[in-house]
Parts: C-alpha cells; sequence; structure tokens
C-alpha cells in the first residue's frame, strides 16, 4: 500500500489541470465519493496495525496534495459541477437578479377596467355578502315561488333560507333598502351556481351590476349609458343591438349585444356565425321590486344592467376557454403583466 501510495503522489504532482472540464475530472477521479482517496481510506482499514502509523501519514500527505491541487486549479477555473459552488466569490459589483413582480389578474384588469369607465359618468361602487338571504336573492327581485332559478340545480343552498348569492343583482337590492335616490352606483363581484364546470361555464364566476335611480329616468338613460360603455370598453367601431328579454326585476327588460369583435360581424364560431355576441342583461327596474325596497315608485323610476366579467374578458383577450382564468397557469397569467 505504501507503494501505492508513493506512486499516487508522483502522479498527483505531475498532473496538470488545465481546464474547468479538466478540474471538474480531477474532482470526481480523486475526491469523489467513489473516488480514488475514498477507496484508499477503506483499504487503510484492512492493513495489519503495526504499519498503520506509517502508512496514515502518508495517505494524510497524499490527501493533501491533492487538496492543494484542487483549491489551486479551482481558482482559476470554475468546477462545473454545481456542488462546488460555494467555491466562487460573489461578485458585489455585478447589478441584482430582477424580482419577479407578477401582475394583476386579467379578470381583475378587465373589472378595474369597467369600474373606472362607470366612474367617469358618476356611478359609485359598493358590495355586498357572497352568502344571501332569500330575500335578498330572489324575494325582492320579484322572483315567483317557484321559479326555476331558485332549484337546487341552480342555487347552492347553505339552509332553506341562505344560498351562495347566484347573482349581483342582491347587492342592488340592499342598496335601495339602505339609500335614497338618487342612486347610481355599480356592484362588482363573485356569483355560485351548480353547475357542471366546462369551457363555457364554472360554478363560480363574476359580475357587474348598475342601477341609476332618480326621477324620470327612462329606457333612453339607460341606452345612452350602455352605448357609452360600450364605446369606452371596446372602440368607437363596435356595433351595439337591443333585444326584448325577460328577467323577474325588470320591465321592459333587454340583452344587449354587441358586434363580434373577433370576426367584424362576419361569422365565426365565437359568434355562432351570427356576427352578434350577448354581453349584458338590462332593463327598467319593475316597480314592485323598488316598492320591496321602500321606494316610492310613483316618484321614482330606475334602470339596471348586469354583465359577465369572464364573458367580456374572453372577448377582449381572445380566450376560448374559461377554465383557463380559474387554474392559475402561470404561463397563461404572464401573458397579462404588462397590462
Ligand atoms: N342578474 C342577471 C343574471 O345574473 C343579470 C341582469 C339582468 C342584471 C338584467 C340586471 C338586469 O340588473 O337588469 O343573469
Amino acid at each position: 500500500m505504501k507503494q501505492k501510495l508513493e506512486e499516487l503522489q508522483n502522479k498527483i504532482s505531475q498532473t496538470v489541470i488545465n481546464s474547468a472540464d479538466e478540474l471538474e475530472e480531477f474532482r470526481l477521479t480523486y475526491l469523489s465519493r467513489k473516488g480514488i482517496l475514498n477507496d484508499l481510506f477503506e483499504e487503510f482499514k484492512t492493513i495489519p496495525n503495526e504499519i498503520k502509523k506509517d502508512v496514515g501519514k502518508l495517505m494524510n500527505a497524499v490527501k493533501q496534495d491533492i487538496q492543494v491541487k484542487f483549491n489551486e486549479a479551482s481558482g482559476l477555473f470554475h468546477t462545473t459541477n454545481v456542488k462546488s459552488k460555494s467555491l466562487e466569490y460573489a461578485d458585489l459589483s455585478l447589478p441584482a437578479e430582477l424580482q419577479n413582480i407578477g401582475g394583476r389578474h386579467p379578470l381583475s384588469i378587465i373589472e378595474n377596467e369597467i369600474v373606472s369607465i362607470f366612474n367617469k359618468i358618476g356611478f359609485t361602487i359598493t358590495e355586498g355578502p357572497e352568502i344571501e338571504d332569500d330575500w335578498h336573492n330572489f324575494s325582492a327581485l320579484n322572483f315567483p315561488e317557484n321559479h326555476p332559478a331558485r332549484d337546487m340545480q341552480d342555487t347552492f343552498f347553505i339552509d332553506k333560507e341562505i344560498a351562495l348569492r347566484t347573482h349581483t343583482s342582491s347587492v342592488q337590492v340592499r342598496l335601495m333598502e339602505n339609500q335614497k335616490p338618487p342612486l347610481r352606483a355599480i356592484m362588482p363581484g363573485r356569483v355560485y351556481r351548480n353547475e357542471a364546470v366546462s369551457a363555457r361555464a364554472n360554478c363560480f364566476f363574476h359580475q357587474v351590476e348598475g342601477i341609476y335611480i332618480d326621477k324620470k329616468v327612462s329606457f333612453a338613460d339607460l341606452k345612452q349609458t350602455l352605448y357609452y360603455f360600450v364605446k369606452e370598453m371596446f372602440g368607437e367601431d363596435v356595433k351595439v343591438r337591443f333585444r326584448p328579454s325577460y328577467f323577474p326585476f325588470t320591465e321592459p327588460s333587454a340583452e344587449m349585444d354587441i358586434s363580434c369583435l373577433l370576426c367584424k360581424g362576419a361569422g365565426c364560431n365565437v359568434c355562432k356565425y351570427t356576427g352578434w355576441v350577448e354581453i349584458l342583461g338590462c332593463g327598467m327596474i319593475d316597480p314592485n321590486v323598488l316598492e320591496n325596497c321602500g321606494i316610492d315608485s310613483n316618484e321614482y323610476s330606475g334602470f339596471a344592467f348586469g354583465m359577465g366579467i369572464e364573458r367580456i374578458a374572453m372577448l377582449k383577450y381572445d380566450v376560448k376557454d374559461l377554465r383557463t382564468y380559474f387554474t392559475n397557469d402561470v404561463s397563461f397569467l404572464k401573458q397579462f403583466s404588462q397590462l
């Protein structure tokens, strides 16, 4: 063993390390767990005790030589092995690494945009609870006792009287109950429906509700307000149309379509080849609803509207699958970090 060690010592003194790769090779050959030095220590355990002292000295000398060679070369080359990184010195003159600060979620971007468009024409913001009672979510809004929207299939009930709100229209009721007209507010928030999750539906989503109540508010006011909103949100070229519809809490009721942003009205699968896409429901607040909330319907009239934030974001950003908004895939979200 002594002879082996002397040969090794010789070999090391002649070894020249010329590159980072050679340094790494040196490290693997001598210093790694399966390297020569370790083997030698294993072998050392098996030799007779009387020569252990001598051989041990030599072994330590060889170990020292290997370490010195390695340290010298490390000063010249960086080993390619990550574990040896601690041998590097930090360069304090380098600029700091940029911090990844993330960005806003696309739904928040759209919500903020809607809010600021309505803020400009005097609408304030109001919020309400997501866990709601039957009165605010249904009864006060004129839903008949047996209306299908109350059905277990649509609504997540907590008990007979309490449910997760199915729309932000419940906040209208709270506002009308608590404040006197004139009222002009928008109400953004999350709503819940017991629907199977798919590319076009989710069990929760987001809406923005709006109301305007004063003396002599008319359908013409409703139309002008929504025309203004569409131009601000989607640009001057977008066309708008109203279709008669039905909601228990408005009379008359309408749905508003805009010309399809993707095919510019020519027809595509997003607009189902009609050239139009629906973006909101609206109407004149039913006098029954005003009275339910303590507002004199002979003195006051008002309009209301409600839109889905996901729908608007999908149209604006050409997102085809609703689920992408909720899976929090960073590569999807990163696309919006500059907005
Ligand atoms: N609450 C309705 C829904 O969730 C949307 C809506 C329609 C709100 C008409 C309104 C309205 O305020 O006037 O489908």
